[in-house]
């Protein structure tokens, strides 16, 4: 388990430990070139995959991205059953590639939505990779963050309901679907919209936010390392003022 940035404060470097992207922006994408949306979709998985790589060469750990949010059901069936697909696929397709390069698949949300095909998918891609240590790479698909704090709300009650009056973050914390990762360092949305549309709410909570209207279809290496250079010209502070934090190694320091 992690700590929790608002009761210690947590080591800081240059290169984010933790990358928490929300890829928006395929629809539009694929509108700009008279393609249905669905088209978007598919070449988002192509950015999605050089992310990936950039993450490993630049020595990033985690990257997590919002793949599906519980909110996403909504959108036309159509649409709905093709994401499902195509992330089947994706899994199917990539998956003996990510465990070559030693990378760890998790994925996050409430798969009780999913067909089973797809849930099982899911747990062999995630038993494969378990070990692996380049990247850990979470995928939060059916993901809400106030699903995320309830579910965790709910575990924690049932296994340890003689805490119920008393419990702290500490005892919560590792109910958390993300319990495994530190938080994130920099969060980045792509697409133009300044919003966190529920994704990590809890987790959240300190972390540099990002926003670029690149559409996430075009969001390459190049647009990566732009995220990063602004990363690296901020203070994190952690509640602190700016003369304390001289001499500590900070981004932008
Ligand atoms: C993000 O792109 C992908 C998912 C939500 C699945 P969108 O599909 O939201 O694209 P825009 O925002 O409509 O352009
Ligand atoms: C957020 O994108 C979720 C994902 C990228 C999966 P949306 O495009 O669904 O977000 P809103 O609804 O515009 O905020
Ligand atoms: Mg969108």
């Amino acid at each position: 388990m992690h700590d929790s940035s608002t009761l210690t404060i947590p080591q800081v470097g240059d290169i984010p430990r933790h990358v928490a992207i929300i890829m928006d922006g395929n629809g539009r994408w694929a509108k700009q070139r008279f393609m249905p949306r669905v088209a978007g979709h598919q070449r988002g998985v192509e950015a999605l995959r050089d992310s990936v790589k950039a993450c490993v060469e630049l020595g990033v750990k985690y990257l997590t991205v919002f793949a599906f949010s519980s909110e996403n059901w909504r959108r036309p069936a159509d649409e709905v059953s093709f994401l499902m697909t195509l992330f089947l696929k994706m899994l199917e397709r990539e998956i003996s590639k990510l465990h070559q390069n030693n990378i760890r698949l998790r994925i996050i949300g409430d798969r009780s939505r999913f067909d089973d095909k797809l849930k099982q998918t899911m747990q062999e891609a995630e038993s494969l990779t378990a070990n692996n240590s380049a990247l850990t790479l979470t995928i939060a698909a059916n993901y809400g963050g106030r699903w995320d704090v309830m579910q965790a709300m709910q575990s924690l009650l049932k296994e340890k309901p003689h805490l119920a009056q008393t419990f702290t973050e500490a005892d919560f914390q590792p109910y958390l679907t993300m319990n495994d990762a530190p938080e994130p360092d920099l969060f980045i949305r792509t697409g133009g919209e300044q919003r966190i549309s529920n994704f990590m709410l809890w987790q959240l909570a300190y972390t540099e936010l990002y926003f670029t209207d690149t559409l996430w279809p075009a969001f390459d290496r190049n647009e990566l390392d732009k995220a990063i250079v602004s990363y690296q010209k901020r203070e994190r502070r952690f509640g602190r003022t700016s003369e304390q934090l001289e001499g500590q190694p900070s981004p932008g320091r």
